[in-house]
């Protein structure tokens, strides 16, 4: 077991490079199952453990893989098998696009129901229905989803929710099926767009990612292809709050600015100063920032998956701050941890009241899960004193080499194995 150990009270300074999406690479993995000819080389993996997860389960199907630093080569061509029944696929959420991919490849698809963050229910009522309507018949037994179909068809799909997770696993499905697929309401993330361009670089013809409306024209096969994931938004969104929480001066490298932009906005509105140059953003804090109102929306709004670290810079802001979260019904569990070091926070049903106050202190606190890790992590920053963390495991499994990151911009964290 790891503990993450840190002193608090440092300013940071200097650069920090960001690593390659977890939500995109999660994907654009199982997305290489469907290439039946040549491997696909894919850049800018993020070293995490949801990665190394995913590795061992597209080996335990017959994918053969090969890992050059952050580059990992992907051979499906002779996969065996369509069940997916690991410990592996149990403990993490992207297992589930396993299921789109060896559906749209094969027809036919056994693989356990996922795991991943207790942020709420996460139902797939909105990925079979996408898989129902190309015509793949859909049964969960024995804890596992298994779909099947003589053929796939295209066909109009409205999801009733804005999901992630179905727009891309119903697009990977689409893809080898017969005809158009259209898919109206779907999400408009930055990794929905980043799956589309690789599957169209693999040979597949979808038009429209990032807009409401996805159009896939149905195609006979795909091939291998070289492809660069993008940055990721919510680690480079977790460096801007840590700097702007700690004091200093940090320029985040390697991100597309326009995709950190909701984020940058609530920075600014706080009295932080954010610059974008090229590829880099600037964050820039004198530690002297007010309290502001916080929704997290689907993409372009304001990304769930930031609120929880976002929270631990507005336990000390000046005044009052409220957070809707409107994505994840339990996704305040890191708030207890955060009372422990002396915040001032009333969570009441999806919404929390946080009046700041003048510092926190250092303390034994639990990430609870990814993302209440990173918000450990930076209340632990700003504390005075040490602060300890438990529940590590949550944190690796996405983002790599956190406390080398942080160490390197002059903070004091270290890890403990015990
Ligand atoms: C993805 O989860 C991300 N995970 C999450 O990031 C992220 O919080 C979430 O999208 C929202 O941005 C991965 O990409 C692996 P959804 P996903 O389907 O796809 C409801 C992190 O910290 N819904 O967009 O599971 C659902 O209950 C993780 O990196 C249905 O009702 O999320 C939720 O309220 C945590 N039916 C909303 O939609 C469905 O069939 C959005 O969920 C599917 C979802």
């Amino acid at each position: 077991m790891s503990i993450l150990k840190i002193k608090g009270g440092n300013p940071l300074f200097g650069k920090v490079e960001i690593s390659g999406a977890k939500n995109a690479a999660v994907a654009i993995l199982p997305a290489a199952i469907l290439a039946s000819k040549n491997h696909c080389t894919i850049d800018n993996i993020p070293n995490i453990e949801d990665i190394h997860c995913l590795e061992r389960i597209l080996e335990g199907i017959g994918c053969k893989l090969e890992r050059n630093e952050n580059s990992l080569i992907v051979d499906s061509t002779n996969i065996s098998s369509i069940n997916a029944n690991t410990e592996d696929v149990r403990k993490m959420r992207a297992s589930y696009y396993l299921i789109g991919a060896l559906l749209g490849r094969f027809k036919k698809a056994r693989v356990e129901l996922p795991g991943g963050c207790p942020i709420g229910v996460r139902p797939i009522d909105q990925h079979i229905k996408g898989f129902e309507a190309l015509g793949a018949h859909v049964t969960i037994e024995h804890g596992a989803v298994t779909v099947e179909a003589d053929r796939l068809i295209g066909t109009n799909i409205f999801f009733d929710v804005v999901s992630v997770g179905a727009t891309i696993n119903v697009m990977l499905a689409a893809t080898l099926a017969e005809g158009n697929t259209i898919l109206e309401n779907v999400a408009k993330e930055p990794h929905i767009v980043d799956v589309a361009n690789f599957l169209n670089s693999m040979g597949a013809n979808i038009k429209g990612a990032g807009t409401d409306i996805i159009r896939i024209t149905g195609v006979k096969e795909l091939k291998g292809c070289n492809y660069s994931v993008i940055p990721d938004q919510i680690e480079a969104g977790t460096y801007m709050i840590a700097t702007a929480a700690c004091g200093g001066e940090v320029t985040i490298n390697n991100v597309i600015p326009k995709h950190l932009e909701s984020i940058s906005a609530k920075l600014i509105e706080m009295g932080i100063n954010v610059t974008e140059d090229g590829d880099s953003v600037t964050v820039k804090s004198n530690k002297e920032f007010k309290g502001i109102t916080l929704k997290t929306q689907p993409y372009p709004g304001f990304p769930t998956d930031v609120q929880q670290p976002m929270s631990s810079l507005l336990t000390v802001a000046s005044g009052r701050s409220i957070i809707n979260e409107n994505i994840w019904e339990s996704r305040f569990k890191h708030v207890d941890e955060l009372k422990k070091m002396g915040a001032n926070i009333k969570v009441e049903g999806r919404t929390a009241i946080l009046d700041g106050v003048d510092a926190l202190t250092g303390a034994v606190v639990k990430a609870t899960d990814l993302r209440a890790g990173a918000a450990m992590v930076i209340a632990g920053l700003i504390a005075t004193g040490e602060t300890r963390i438990l529940g590590v495991e949550h944190i690796d499994r996405g983002y790599p080499n956190i406390e080398e990151k942080f160490k390197s911009l002059g903070a004091e964290i270290s890890r403990e194995e015990k």
